[in-house]
């Protein structure tokens, strides 16, 4: 295991370095974060998600889902959302606050779907005739000839970042300026 991050520039570069091989690594812990949004009619809305890219020159977060499914309309509303990473393996967790944009067509959606296409699998996910979570008709959802698939782009505007030790937890804000270090 890496050693934990001593200075204030490890942290922030640990922290982008370990969210990129998430997005790289099917077998990374930070892989898949849950996503907790507001909810239309109010109250919170969570569900896991695949983290599918990083940008840490930008601080941004993509991921994709169902154009029509019920987490696209809450962000459109309400755009700051929150993500929760949890690694068992590194001992830390991560929560993101970012403003999310959603993108259902041009080049990065064309691209995402060029290569989410190579898999049939993959591409059920964004082909059913029916949107995610309409009731189901005769028991089943069949797939559709066009794909609704759209990316999500979250600007990171703080990251909280907890370390679990038997020799005592440690917590920052990791920011492009620093970190501030809190009680954790
Ligand atoms: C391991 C795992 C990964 C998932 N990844 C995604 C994803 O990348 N995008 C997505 O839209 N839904 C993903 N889902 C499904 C969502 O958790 C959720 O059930 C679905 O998107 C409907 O969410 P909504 O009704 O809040 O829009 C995943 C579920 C699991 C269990």
């Amino acid at each position: 295991m890496s050693q934990s991050p001593a200075t204030d520039q490890q942290l922030h570069a640990r922290v982008w370095q370990e969210l990129q091989c998430a997005s790289r690594d099917r077998l990374h812990e930070w892989r898949t974060p849950v996503l907790a949004t507001s909810g239309l009619g109010g109250g919170v809305d969570a569900r896991t998600v695949v983290l599918r890219g990083t940008d840490g020159d930008a601080q941004t977060l993509t991921f994709c889902t169902d154009r029509r499914s019920p987490k696209v309309a809450q962000l459109r509303a309400a755009p700051l959302a929150s993500l929760v990473f949890w690694s068992r393996q590194l001992s830390w967790q991560l929560r993101v606050q970012a403003v999310f944009s959603v993108q259902v067509s041009g080049p990065q959606v064309d691209a995402a779907w060029l290569a989410v296409s190579t898999s049939a699998t993959a591409a059920a996910d964004y082909l059913g005739v029916d949107a995610p979570g309409a009731l189901l008709a005769e028991g089943r959802t069949a797939p559709g000839d066009r794909h609704h698939l759209a990316i999500l782009t979250a600007r990171v505007q703080s990251m909280d970042w907890l370390e679990l030790s038997p020799e005592g937890h440690r917590r920052g804000l990791v920011s492009g300026s620093g970190v501030d270090w809190l009680v954790p």
